[in-house]
């Protein structure tokens, strides 16, 4: 063996809130992981996401005992906005769900898992040149380079959690995946700024301009999007456009209380469906947008990442422990059944609320009555808070 091979447990593929749950889970019990991540942590953390965890995944953060910043600066909403054609909406999740949401940014999740392993000793590989994946079928084996040196790690298993653009899903042969696809004829333009939140919880907005939505990180910190058309770049966005665009869609008492400042961060997100099916191939276990892609509209990304993170760990601590692989066998079909929940209520709820450009006026009839029917009807605001604050079983 040459001298910088390396063995290990699980080789897990990526350093975003996937990758960083599933090692705080084999961590703990004393399974040996490498996480093995090609950009550096700056970058990781410098990447503004997510803001919505459900309640499972704070009390995953928590069991796991690095939930006590998220305990402390985490801000539960116990209800939403929707803004709609001008009139702004309350939707009581925990009236209507018995449970609530907690703001925090994926910015801090991740921070938090960080500092855990540092502390813990777990090694982690950040700037993991041109990674590689061989030997999938039975004998892993991951080659990257290290500050220039090549390395190869051998693993029992391998967790792809590298997103929706990483090595692992791409590694595996076409023949042996069916994949399921929807793009969206539009983008989200995601700003944050100092500036107060414009009302105490997250507004939906949906308005004939097209969709925005109003969240925030702190008492002091928002977070906006708008919906913009495919095509549109960062350049064609200046703070003032955002800003009086986003106004435009609220409904007025939300506009008033808007206070535009310096975007701090801008960025562009795509808006897709997608599913691969199955999550496992040979000893490769995919996790996370590696696996699937919500369309942000839910807030359901991060909460299916930690979700798929806490069914692997099962999964992989009952092979080490008990020596059974029931779990692996049935990891994908188990995940993919509460991925597709996730995607049919993703799906729905950007349906709902987004203008699509190639739509007839019947369609936006059908629209305009399916919100009607949803403010008036306290059943069906139960579905919406009951997959909003995330389903159980
Ligand atoms: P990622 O976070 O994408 O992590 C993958 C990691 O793998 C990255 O660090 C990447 O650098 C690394 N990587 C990639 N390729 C390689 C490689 N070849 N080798 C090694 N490493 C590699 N979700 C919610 O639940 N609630 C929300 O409110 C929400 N809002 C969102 C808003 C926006 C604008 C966007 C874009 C997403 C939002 N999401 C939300 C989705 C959420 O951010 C993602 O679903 C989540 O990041 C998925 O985590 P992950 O670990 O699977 O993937
Ligand atoms: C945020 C993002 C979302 O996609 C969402 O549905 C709610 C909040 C956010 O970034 O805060």
């Amino acid at each position: 063996m040459p001298s910088h091979a390396r063995t290990t447990q699980v080789a897990i593929i990526g350093a975003g809130p996937a990758g960083l749950l599933l090692g705080a889970l084999l961590g703990r019990e004393g399974i040996h992981h490498v996480v093995v991540e090609k950009h550096s942590a700056a970058h990781v953390l410098a990447r503004v996401r997510a803001g919505i965890l459900e309640p499972a995944t704070v009390a995953l953060m928590r069991e796991l005992g690095a939930g006590e910043r998220l305990a402390r600066e985490g801000l539960p909403h116990e209800g939403l906005f929707l803004s709609v054609a001008g009139q702004r909406h309350h939707i009581d999740l925990q009236a209507l769900a018995g449970r609530h949401v907690t703001v925090y940014g994926q910015t801090e999740l991740t921070r938090d898992l960080m500092a855990q392993r540092e502390a813990a000793g777990w090694p982690t590989v950040y700037e993991a040149g041109d990674v590689s994946l061989a030997g999938l079928a039975d004998k892993p084996c991951i080659r990257f380079g290290e500050a220039g040196r090549p390395v190869e790690l051998q693993a029992d298993w391998v967790a792809g959690c590298d997103g929706f653009h990483g090595v692992s899903r791409a590694s595996i042969p076409p023949e042996k995946l069916q994949t399921f696809e929807r793009s969206y004829p539009f983008g989200w333009l995601g700003v944050l700024a100092d500036t107060p939140p414009v009302a105490a919880e997250l507004v939906y907005a949906q308005h004939d301009r097209g969709f925005a939505l109003c969240s925030m990180r702190s008492p002091t910190r928002s977070r906006c999007y708008v919906q913009i058309a495919q095509g549109d770049s960062i350049e064609d966005w200046p703070d003032n456009r955002f800003w009086d665009e986003l106004a435009s869609r609220l409904d007025p008492a939300s506009a008033a209380a808007l206070r535009p400042a310096p975007a701090l961060e801008k960025s562009i997100a795509p808006l897709r469906s997608f599913v691969a099916e199955p999550m496992r191939w040979g000893r490769l276990l995919l996790a996370g947008d590696a696996a699937h892609i919500v369309p942000p509209t839910g807030a359901k990304g991060l909460n299916l990442a930690a979700s798929d993170a806490r069914q692997l760990a099962g999964a992989l601590i009952e092979h080490y422990r008990e020596r059974s692989d029931a779990g692996l066998d049935s990891y994908s079909e188990r995940a993919l059944r509460g991925v597709w929940r996730a995607e049919r209520f993703s799906w729905w709820m950007t349906r709902l609320l987004h203008r699509f450009p190639e739509e007839l006026a019947f369609e936006q009839r059908l629209q305009r009555a399916e919100l009607d029917q949803l403010l008036a009807s306290r059943a069906a605001q139960t579905l919406l808070a009951e997959n909003y604050v995330g389903l159980r079983g």
